[in-house]
């Protein structure tokens, strides 16, 4: 069985503010990540000649891989992070404080709502089919360098977690999700690179 490993980017600056959305580069703490994933990757993969890394089109994820060397990197807006519409750049304060509709709206079904002028879970989940189709017709190991809210679906779906769970999953940041199918159904470990 081949795996597929997840993981978030490494910490970006905007994590940092707590802003969502948006397109900055890695804080220095996403920087010794990125070094510690590729050094995880190039040894867990060494003998991998058809493995490959698949980011989103954002800055920190491609920052993110920028560090393995070795493999064909793919990059995919499918795995781009949920569009937060009018509220990207925005903290959840702000959200808060400026919409309280919308954060009210958000806080009662978090699957279903649709940031204005972006895009719900739901919607996430639905523009992932071409990469859940094409990582299920891969026979080598791939690595998923991509976002959150983007995670928690792929992860979802391989783990064959509800629908309803999906928005709540925990993805934390600086870790490994290996995923290996088998015969027998899926295991699942986890490596925590770093805080
Ligand atoms: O920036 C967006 C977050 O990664 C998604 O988190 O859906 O829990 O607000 P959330």
């Amino acid at each position: 069985p081949r795996p597929i490993l997840l993981t978030r980017h490494g910490e970006s600056k905007d994590n940092v503010r707590g802003r969502i959305g948006g397109d900055t580069a890695i804080s220095d703490a996403g920087e010794l990540y990125a070094k510690k994933l590729a050094n995880f990757v190039e040894k867990r993969l060494k003998s991998e000649r058809a493995a490959s890394i698949w980011t989103s089109t954002l800055q920190r994820t491609i920052l993110t891989a920028s560090p393995i060397i070795g493999f064909p990197k793919i990059q995919w807006r499918a795995l781009d992070e949920i569009n937060a519409g009018v509220c990207d750049g925005m903290t959840y304060e702000e959200i808060k404080k400026n919409m309280p509709e919308e954060y009210e709206s958000r806080k009662k079904d978090k699957l279903r709502y649709r940031y204005p002028r972006g895009e719900s879970y739901l919607d996430v989940i639905q523009r992932l089919e071409p990469v859940i189709i094409e990582l299920e017709r891969q026979r080598a190991p791939v690595v998923v360098i991509s976002h959150q809210a983007v995670l928690r679906a792929l992860y979802a779906y391989f783990a064959d977690r509800p629908l309803k769970e999906i928005p709540h999953i925990e993805m934390p940041l600086h870790t490994i999700i290996e995923i290996q199918m088998g015969v027998s159904g899926v295991q699942e470990k986890r490596y925590k690179l770093m805080d």
